[in-house]
């Protein structure tokens, strides 16, 4: 069952969306060369606390950290590491949920360290807007296959791989919901949207084709065929006047009605 938020609910959705932005502000500077992927993790824990949060991925199913830090050919799921050390050219997807009076928030960011190749920066670009296409189907009347399959057709129109064995998911209360968010898929098909339903959208995109595995730690999501991948995140709630944004600043929402 999808669950319909009421305004309280949405509310603190919201205060949890708007404290990640700001941790993705506040650390997004140490996204360089030389620092370790723990060191950002564990700048985001301690913003998380000081922000009056909680994480949700910490102690999930075993996981230890507050963010998933995945490095070029790692798609998601990177575990932070203090052997995981950023150089110039690395393609790095940060990923955290938290929430904020019990209720989440989920958000990720694909940054490159130093100056992205054209061909990177224009993958890179193509996500977001893979991104920005799905959320604009988030709108009451809409079926979910209309969010993967604009998903789908953003990434498929430049030849990139899209992640099958992902996804992105309802959100709320619990960090994965109902319904489970495909990044591919047929327009009209699934169920229909309502006010309140809230939903992680995150295309995940190879530069090669779609395989992926899972390393030996049991969490880390690789390329099979090594190629740069990227993902992008963002938590959005369907609304009369159709999706907000909980996870950009008011500014970049408005820009997003335009899309
Ligand atoms: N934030 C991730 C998502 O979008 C969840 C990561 S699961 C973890 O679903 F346990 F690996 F952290
Ligand atoms: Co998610």
């Amino acid at each position: 069952m999808i669950t319909i938020k009421n305004k309280v609910a949405i509310r603190k959705m919201e205060q949890a969306g708007a404290r990640l932005v700001e941790i993705f502000q506040e650390i997004a500077p140490l996204v360089k060369a030389g620092t370790t992927t723990l060191e950002i993790d564990q700048a985001i824990e301690s913003r998380i606390k000081a922000k009056g949060m909680e994480s949700k991925t910490k102690g999930y199913m075993g996981y230890q950290h507050s963010s998933c830090i995945s490095v070029n050919d790692v798609v998601v799921h990177g575990v932070p590491s203090a052997k995981v050390v950023l150089k110039n050219g690395d393609l790095v997807k940060v990923d955290v949920c938290a929430s904020w009076n019990g209720y989440c928030a989920d958000m990720a960011r694909s940054f490159y360290v130093g100056q992205a190749p054209h061909d990177v920066a224009r993958f890179i670009e193509n996500a977001q807007r893979a991104l920005n296409k799905g959320i604009e189907q988030a709108r009451p009347g809409n079926r979910l296959g209309d969010i993967s399959a604009a998903i789908q057709k953003e990434i498929e129109a430049e030849g990139y791989g899209i992640i099958r064995d992902f996804a992105g998911h309802g959100i709320g209360k619990q960090m994965h919901e109902e319904p489970e968010i495909l990044n591919v898929g047929s327009a009209g098909q699934g169920p229909i949207l309502r006010a309140g339903m809230a939903f992680a959208i995150e295309p995940m995109t190879t530069m090669g084709t779609h395989d992926v595995y899972i390393t030996d730690d049991g969490w880390t999501v690789k390329t099979a065929d090594k190629s740069l991948a990227a993902h992008v995140e963002d938590t959005v709630v369907v609304t009369e006047n159709g999706p907000k944004i909980l996870t950009r600043t008011t500014a970049a929402n408005a820009a997003s009605d335009s899309l």
